[in-house]
């Protein structure tokens, strides 16, 4: 590909148009993203969302940031955890999308979070933050929608304090080739027609299964981490690999 040139799902695209058109499929599914996500996965982004929180080592005082963090899904999740643990803690949520952030926003005031995070609109690609502010990076299903995934790791680890863990939850690739085959046909069949029928809106979710199988596999992403900086750098596939967990560390 041209080094103009990238993916938005299957199709090619200038690369300064990628961001715009990404921010224009979150616009489209804002109000409703949470309510897909349980219906596109009959709920098992949950569970996934709760593994991933796994990976957190928590501490009192602990700064934390969460980019692509959209609707504050992982954001709220983080603060259950750490108010069950009786902890200080602070949590950024970065996203380019605003119709997302403004869901996130009403919802923490709804749950009286409002001054434990801030939600801030943000590319994650290049991060209003100084170096080394935080203890944690987390990022779920959001940097496989980044037009430089590359830039956007070496924010991650430009922004961790030494120490500081980076967090990935992100679509990985089934590599059993019969579950693959079914997991295609419920991606490209039933995925869009579920956007269709709720939002009115085909197109977004052809745009998010495309946009999964552009996105590199488990290895070549561990890869990709360790490029950017990161020491003990490790995943976990979760549902036959249909996601994965990937961590590393600034040393
Ligand atoms: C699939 S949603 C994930 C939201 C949330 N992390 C979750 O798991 O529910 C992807 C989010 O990534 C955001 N996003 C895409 N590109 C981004 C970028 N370059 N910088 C920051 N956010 C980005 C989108 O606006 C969207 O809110």
């Amino acid at each position: 590909m041209e080094n103009n040139k990238t993916h938005f799902g299957f199709k090619e695209v200038e690369r300064d148009q990628k961001s715009n058109l990404v921010k224009n499929i979150f616009s489209n599914v804002a109000k409703k993203y949470d309510l897909m996500n349980d219906l596109m996965s009959a709920g098992t982004h949950r569970l996934w969302k709760n593994n991933m929180i796994n990976y957190i080592d928590f501490f009192d005082n602990i700064q934390i940031i969460d980019v692509a963090g959209g609707t504050g899904d992982i954001a709220f999740r983080i603060a259950k955890k750490a108010q069950e643990k009786n902890l200080n803690y602070q949590i950024e949520v970065v996203d380019i999308n605003p119709q997302m952030l403004e869901v996130g926003r009403s919802r923490a005031v709804d749950l009286n979070l409002f001054s434990r995070l801030n939600f801030v609109e943000n590319d994650g690609e290049k991060l209003n933050f100084p170096d080394e502010s935080f203890d944690v990076f987390t990022i779920a299903f959001g940097i496989r929608n980044f037009t430089n995934i590359d830039k956007g790791l070496q924010e991650a680890h430009r922004v961790l304090k030494k120490g500081g863990k980076f967090i990935c939850l992100e679509f990985s690739k089934v590599e059993d080739i019969f579950l693959q085959k079914i997991y295609d046909t419920y991606s490209f069949r039933i995925i869009p027609k579920i956007g269709e029928v709720i939002l009115k809106d085909h197109d977004s979710y052809q745009y998010l299964v495309e946009s999964i199988r552009k996105f590199p596999d488990q290895k070549s992403f561990k890869k990709l981490i360790e490029n950017a900086g990161f020491s003990r750098v490790g995943y976990q596939n979760l549902t036959f690999g249909a996601c994965a967990i990937h961590w590393g560390f600034k040393e």
